[in-house]
């Protein structure tokens, strides 16, 4: 081996235990900054000698291969359910009947059941060789590329002692803090809600841009090995060596010997789990012996040689009074039911949230039925199904999703893949338009002071009838109207004045074109530095901005391919609003904070917390709701709350104050 050769050997080497320290032990021993710099260094030296080329590379995390379909493969070892219950009686009957089957001493292996999308990952050689989804359980789809985006997946082992050939399964989460996050970011796009993090995590497998998958940040934790050549007769014993070789596997198993510890675990794990940073629904109980898993066999569809023991999910009787469709300012579609208010884990529950269309169908709702709702770890309780015993005679109407817009009477389109319905009367629904205003002066947005009745008056008014009008307000037109006195109506001609200062980036989150939120708008503004150069882009270069996919490049084009859009940017431009990035925020960027995850925390003195986010993001850093492993520092002012502080401490997080983070950046 030559020099370059080693040298890229040994670089591979320290990243791949890195990746480890940092994803899997959420323990680094370098920085972020020292790793980026490493990875850097190799990609160079890979760059310039491509006859190394290694798939597997620390540097091939983020895949770029765009493949349309996945590929279908057989498993080697189908992929199985487990035997699911809810009752504890039924787990004494599964202990039970395991004694009398084995007719020996054995042991029970409990952990928890994470609930996930079911992945199954081949290595060969100790290489990541293919990573396939459940799919039917003979086969399944090859995500590979997408799971190599995981962190936490190695993609070369550690040691040397692992068989040529094996295959390990577990389970795709998005940790809850990933799923708040993403559902906060959609939300502000109008774009449908995840119901949980399962749905989220599944979906986000069998998205065709690795680079969207890549950010954000699955994890995967591991608990079945198969093969011919295992390094122990034990499940548990395998799980604890594969451990060595580099693979998240939960630290949470207990090997139980008696009926005594399986209830101990169960009882202590119902409550304990809702502290875990990732979804559970269970504990799976697993005979530990591989050699009296073969003799108990397998079922049609399960192992006999375990179990699924589910916990009871939170649910509550109610009765359904109405469904209420609501339109958004992108014309989006919510359907709503209002519910009996109910109680359920401690809150009132009026209101449930529907989805889409065929969630609807599928429940087949009727009005005035009783309905089970359920927050298994939802956000907004779900209707999980009916009560149809309950029906009386008197049955309400079924409840049908709406064909036209329940505020303009259009025809609503429901787009091809996609399950929301729209209204496509962009220039014409009233609460549309209205809803355009309302985002556009709103406080992220132009930060203009006036509240929704502001918006109604003047659009009934005649007065605002786009964004661009709001402009053309006067001090006499606004005094000809009733309820206008002098005094507010100079405050709100004050305040349109100022908006004319809100910098490009916001300026372009508050036109309010679907998909485009508040961080999008600044990558875009950034990106292209001023509208021009936005309005005459193609997909394709859209498509090349860091973290933009096919979806909203599309919707940016054809927002800006509308005439009437352009003739209401050519008025904004001409009344003086920022449409371009300026030099100072140009040249102020800089990467002194780059890679850094910062979390923010109490109140300032020398500046407020939305400027105290913008620094960190000008300089390369990033900002985070809640404290975890990847946080680098804590901002904190005063009156930090107790739980972040409790938190950092414990997990040796960086606190720092408004004064130091100031000298962070030489300032
Ligand atoms: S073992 C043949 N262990 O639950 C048994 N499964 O209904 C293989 N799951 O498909 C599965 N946590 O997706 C096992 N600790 C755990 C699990 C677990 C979650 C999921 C998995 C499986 C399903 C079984």
């Amino acid at each position: 081996m030559n020099e370059i050769e080693t040298k890229i050997k040994s670089l591979r080497e320290e990243l791949t235990r890195h990746n480890y320290n940092y994803y899997v032990l959420a323990a680094p021993v370098i920085s972020d900054r020292e790793f980026d710099d490493r990875l850097k260094e190799l990609e160079q030296l890979e760059n310039t000698h491509p006859e190394y080329d290694d798939p597997c590379s620390p540097t091939r995390r983020v895949g770029s291969d765009l493949s349309k379909e996945f590929e279908q493969v057989e498993h080697a070892y189908p992929m199985l359910s487990l035997g699911n219950t809810y009752s504890e009686d039924e787990v004494r009957e599964f202990y039970d009947r395991t004694a009398r089957l084995l007719n020996e001493p054995f042991e029970i292996v409990a952990e928890l059941k994470y609930d996930g999308t079911s992945i199954s990952l081949i290595y060969e050689q100790g290489r990541l060789k293919r990573a396939i989804t459940r799919g039917d359980g003979a086969r399944g789809d090859d995500v590979t590329a997408n799971v190599k985006t995981i962190r936490s997946v190695p993609l070369q082992l550690m040691g040397s002692a692992y068989p040529d050939t094996f295959e390990i399964r577990g389970e795709i989460l998005l940790p809850w803090a990933e799923f708040d996050r993403l559902n906060k970011e959609r939300e502000e796009q109008e774009e449908p809600l995840f119901a949980n993090p399962r749905n989220a995590a599944a979906g986000t497998l069998k998205q065709q841009n690795p680079a969207v998958v890549a950010s954000r940040k699955l994890d995967a934790y591991l608990y079945y090995m198969l093969g011919e050549s295992l390094p122990a007769g034990t499940h548990y014993d395998n799980l604890q060596i594969a451990r060595t070789w580099g693979f998240k596997i939960p630290d949470v198993i207990r090997k139980c010997h008696t009926q005594g510890d399986v209830f101990d675990y169960l009882a202590y794990w119902d409550a304990e789990r809702k502290k875990l940073p990732v979804a559970t629904d269970g504990v799976v109980l697993k005979v530990n012996s591989l050699r009296q898993q073969r003799n108990l066999g397998f079922t049609a569809k399960s192992p006999r040689w375990a179990i699924a023991y589910k916990f009871q999910a939170e649910r509550a009787v109610t009765r359904l009074l109405s469904v209420t469709f609501q339109i958004g300012r992108t014309g989006a579609v919510t359907p709503v039911a209002n519910l009996e208010p109910v109680l359920l884990s401690g809150t009132t529950v009026k209101r449930a949230s529907l989805h889409n269309a065929d969630i609807i169908k599928g429940l087949d709702l009727h009005t005035g039925d009783y309905v089970y709702v359920e927050k298994g770890g939802e956000i907004i309780p779900k209707i999980v199904g009916v009560d149809t015993a309950a029906r009386s005679i008197l049955m309400g109407d079924e409840v049908r999703f709406i064909t036209n817009c329940p505020e303009c009477g259009y025809p609503l389109v429901r787009p091809e893949g996609e399950s929301a319905h729209y209204c496509p009367n962009e220039s014409g629904c009233h609460t549309q338009i209205k809803g355009r205003i309302e985002h556009f002066v709103s406080r992220r947005a132009m930060d203009i002071r006036m509240g929704p009745e502001t918006v109604e008056d003047l659009y009934n008014a005649g007065y605002v009838n786009n964004i661009a009008d709001l402009y053309t307000l006067t001090l006499p037109r606004m005094l000809r109207l009733e309820r206008w006195a002098e005094k507010s109506a100079q405050t709100l001609l004050k305040s349109l004045e100022e908006s004319k200062t809100v910098p490009f980036e916001r300026v372009l989150f508050a036109l309010g074109i679907r998909y485009v939120g508040e961080t999008v708008a600044k990558r875009l503004a950034y990106a292209f530095t001023d509208i021009g150069q936005l309005q005459d882009a193609g997909l394709e270069s859209f498509m090349q901005v860091n973290e933009i996919g096919e979806r909203i490049a599309k919707s940016v084009v054809s927002y800006f391919a509308e005439e009437s859009n352009r003739a209401i940017i050519d008025r904004l431009k001409a009344y003086g609003l920022q449409m371009a990035v300026d030099e100072a925020s140009l040249t102020a960027r800089s990467e002194k904070l780059n890679g850094l995850l910062f979390v923010i925390s109490g109140t300032f003195s020398r500046h407020s917390r939305d400027e105290y986010k913008a620094m960190i993001e000008q300089h390369g850093g990033k900002c985070a709701g809640s404290v975890s492993g990847k946080t680098d520092y804590i901002l904190a002012g005063d009156n930090m709350g107790p739980a972040k502080l409790e938190k950092a401490t414990k997990l040796n997080v960086g606190i720092i104050n408004e004064d130091e983070f100031l000298n962070m950046l030489g300032e």
